[in-house]
């Protein structure tokens, strides 16, 4: 904690430039998609194990509030990518190393290059939503439904302090292995591939669900689901999910082996990822940056397991049909 408090204040009067600021950048971005991804896995699952509760989280997605976030997602994860790929560039290349104060500025400038006209089409799929004038969740009924997913992450710390406390009785304390170890050095060049293999599959999802056809139009009842050729004819947020997941080509669900290779990724990157944030924070107590390690690990196996066992179901009409009574209660039809 104290570590906590000494870099917020110390980033904050320390004049380190652009590269300090991106540093600072780069850990917001990718901290503030990891929350998402925890909540959009979870929700996604609904869609196969409660798919009354999946119509009501996209409603949610669909409301003023979370269209803000949207907005602020898509800043994150196009910044973060960027940023990236400039790390692992330069990680790679150490005699471009002259060249890393303009390469930030570059990183901004592009940023705002593809966030401009991303923004402006997003924008677009807002107005039409509000012209035409369809039901909107309420600010506090959105935010209220997020309460369970806070009692979630709650429990989580709890688990990983408990599992700290147990494991410090029984493992004898070892020399840190630090930065240098093989395993580190393996999680080192994780982080780099995997972040390669992620542009591509999750520029394309949020081009498919952001531009292509925006966050409101997974509730457009008679259109075709983008990446498929089938029509969401009952207009749920289930049958959206359905038709993407069980769209074959050559036999195969082309999609859901897509979301396998996401899912595994940005899960095991993400939550890595928040691993070196936290343990850079906790380095100074034995049990806290145990208790850090095993939160992530614990996040990152729930969220495989859920979202793994979701991509391995199929969602029945049954589950349609409860989406589409789901969808009636909540706009009051
Ligand atoms: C508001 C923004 C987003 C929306 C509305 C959205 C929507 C969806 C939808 C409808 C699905 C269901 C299947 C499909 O269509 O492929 C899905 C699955 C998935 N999305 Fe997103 N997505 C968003 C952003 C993201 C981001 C930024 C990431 C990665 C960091 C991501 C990662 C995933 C993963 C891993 C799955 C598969 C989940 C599972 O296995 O249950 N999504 N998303
Ligand atoms: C889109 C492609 C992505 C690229 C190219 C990328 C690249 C990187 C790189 C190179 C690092 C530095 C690793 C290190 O310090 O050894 C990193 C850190 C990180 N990434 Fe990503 N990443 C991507 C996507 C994501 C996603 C989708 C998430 C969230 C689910 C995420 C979360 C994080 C976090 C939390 C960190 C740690 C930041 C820190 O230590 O300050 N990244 N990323």
């Amino acid at each position: 904690m104290t570590s906590l408090v000494l870099t917020l204040s110390e980033t904050l009067r320390y004049r380190g430039a652009i590269g300090q600021w991106s540093w600072v950048l780069h850990r917001i971005s990718g901290l503030g998609v990891v929350l998402f991804l925890t909540l959009h896995v979870i929700d996604t699952s609904w869609a196969v194990f409660y798919p009354e509760l999946y119509v009501d989280a996209i409603a949610a997605y669909q409301s003023p509030i979370f269209t803000l976030g949207e907005f602020g997602l898509v800043a994150c994860v196009i910044y973060h990518a960027l940023n990236g790929l400039r790390i692992a560039i330069f990680d790679a290349r150490p005699k471009l190393w002259k060249h890393q104060a303009r390469a930030a500025v570059i990183v901004l400038a592009a940023t705002a290059i593809i966030l401009i006209p991303t923004f402006l089409i997003m924008f677009a799929h807002v107005l039409n939503f509000y012209n035409e004038g369809r039901p909107v969740m309420n600010i506090v009924d959105a935010v209220v439904k997020q309460a369970p997913f806070a009692a979630g992450i709650a429990v989580a710390i709890i688990a990983a302090v408990l599992l700290s406390a147990v494991s410090s009785v029984i493992i004898p304390a070892r020399k840190s292995q630090g930065r240098g170890s093989t395993v580190e050095r393996f999680w080192w060049s994780f982080m780099r591939v995997s972040g390669l293999l992620i542009v591509p599959l999750v520029f394309g999802h949020l081009a498919m669900i952001h531009l292509i056809q925006g966050v409101f139009d997974i509730t457009l009842a008679g259109h075709t689901v983008v990446g498929t050729t089938l029509a969401n004819e009952t207009g749920t947020a289930v049958e959206f999910v359905a038709n993407r997941w069980g769209m074959l080509v050559g036999g195969v669900a082309v999609w859901k082996l897509y979301d396998f290779a996401l899912l595994a990724l940005v899960v095991i990157h993400g939550f890595n990822g928040l691993r070196y944030v936290l343990t850079d924070y906790t380095s100074g107590s034995r049990f806290a940056k145990s208790a850090a390690i095993y939160l992530c690990v614990i996040g990152a196996v729930v969220l495989l397991t859920l979202g793994g066992l979701a991509l391995l179901n199929t969602i029945d009409s049954s589950a349609i049909e409860l989406a589409q009574e789901a969808t009636r209660a909540l706009h009051g039809g």
